[in-house]
């Protein structure tokens, strides 16, 4: 009798366990976290993966800004092998359902009240002929200047607030022996260089006529003129092997003092707070030049994709809605620079620059000075993108091409398809 309790118990205990192991699924994430702060966010979103006791396979390809990422995920759809979920941001998510290999989470959405949570500037670009096909994490801000207060005191010099003054600081610093700009020279970062520029010369009319309805006219006109001359100068305050560097090496730089600015999306936060630094003490953050009363925002998100198997369709669902939760939005975002996405979250354990910058985004929301980055992915479709980003590397790298090729290049580039 007591043996064949025994052996009912242990038969009850393997159905539990079968159950158990069909309910864990597996998630497989395509993202380009890979930078020290980067690493930590990641990092947070599997260990909220793994809790649930799903299992968390890392599809990390390096690269800033997700380039590199962005092929590898194409070739691995086309060969009918998508991963469970890809960070895939902006009109690309729209380019991306429209192929038919997204799936849709309302459900999860509905359940976790996401209409009532996520701001309607945002839930717009997540939803697919008004189904949610991806889940965001974040705002990043792009339009911002890091700086090390010691090497602008070294300089004898003050945070600017204007391009005239930046080109002040910049001489300053120079002078003081110290590498004004921190870049890399890479196409995005070029491109986010630019984009900083563009909103602080132009302003927000400007920037949102020129690269987001990409005017023909406003492209090729006065103003455009002005943003790529004064985008070139910043080039004389950049150190001679800034070409092909990572932009996290690029923050390094200001982090050790051997640099003095450096223009950046608040990323470069996550690497600042990595290393153990306090903002308003160690390093600030403060709105480029000319763009304190705009955002450029640039929101993180994961594209689910179709699959075939229900524990890792669940998994998937896991992982939408964790990514939507209080718990995830605030600890990931502490380590990744940004803010949460979600609103109505308490900012009590969030630093002076993500307060400034969440303040800022309701603000700018209020008086339309918010706009989609363009270097990021929010603007404008992936090959307008491509295509002017390449021109203006080509400008910033040319010593031959003058600010007006460029704009007859931007203009066409705009046209892409
Ligand atoms: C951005 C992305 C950020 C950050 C950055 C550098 O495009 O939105 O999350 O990772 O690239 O890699």
């Amino acid at each position: 009798m007591t043996q064949l309790k025994q052996l009912s118990q242990a038969a009850a205990l393997c159905a539990l366990m079968a159950a158990g192991a069909a309910h864990a699924g597996e998630v497989e994430v395509l993202h380009w976290w890979t930078s020290g702060g980067e690493a930590k966010a990641a990092t947070a979103l599997k260990a909220t993966l793994q809790k649930q006791g799903h299992t968390w396979k890392d599809f990390a390809v390096a690269g800033g800004g997700g380039d590199s990422a962005m092929t590898v995920l194409k070739s691995r759809v086309v060969s009918g092998n998508a991963p469970a979920a890809a960070q895939i941001k902006g009109p690309s998510l729209q380019e991306w359902a429209a192929e038919g290999v997204l799936t849709n989470v309302d459900a999860v959405a509905k359940a976790g009240k996401w209409d009532e949570v996520i701001p309607p500037v945002v839930a717009n670009i997540m939803k697919y002929k008004g189904h949610y096909i991806a889940a965001p994490v974040n705002v990043h801000r792009v339009n911002w200047l890091w700086v090390n207060p010691e090497a602008l005191k070294k300089a004898g010099t003050k945070l600017p607030t204007t391009w005239d003054e930046f080109f002040v600081t910049a001489e300053a610093l120079k002078k003081a022996g110290i590498i004004p700009v921190a870049h890399g020279g890479q196409n995005w970062q070029d491109f986010t260089v630019f984009e900083s520029v563009a909103l602080g010369v132009g302003g927000v009319d400007f920037y949102k006529k020129a690269l987001v309805q990409l005017d023909p006219a406003t492209l090729t006109g006065p103003q455009m003129e002005k943003v790529l001359t004064t985008f070139k100068r910043i080039k004389d305050y950049t150190d001679k092997n800034a070409p092909g560097r990572d932009w996290n090496l690029a923050t390094a730089m200001v982090i050790k003092g051997e640099a003095g600015m450096q223009l950046m999306g608040d990323w470069a936060k996550g690497e600042f707070i990595a290393a153990g630094k306090t903002p308003g003490k160690d390093f600030i953050c403060a709105a480029a030049p000319g763009t304190q009363k705009s955002f450029t925002f640039n929101i993180d998100s994961f594209a689910l994709f179709k699959l075939k198997n229900a524990a890792n369709e669940k998994a998937q669902q896991d992982l939408a809605t964790a990514i939507m939760s209080p718990e995830f939005q605030e600890l990931f975002n502490l380590n990744k620079g940004s803010i949460p996405v979600r609103t109505g979250m308490k900012m009590d354990k969030f630093d002076d620059c993500a307060k400034q910058s969440a303040a800022d985004f309701a603000a700018d929301a209020k008086t339309g000075t918010l706009v989609p980055s363009i270097a990021h992915g929010m603007a404008v479709p992936a090959a307008a993108e491509g295509a002017m980003k390449d021109v203006v590397s080509q400008f910033w790298n040319s010593d031959k091409m003058t600010a007006k090729d460029a704009q007859t290049r931007l203009a066409a580039a705009a046209k892409s398809k």
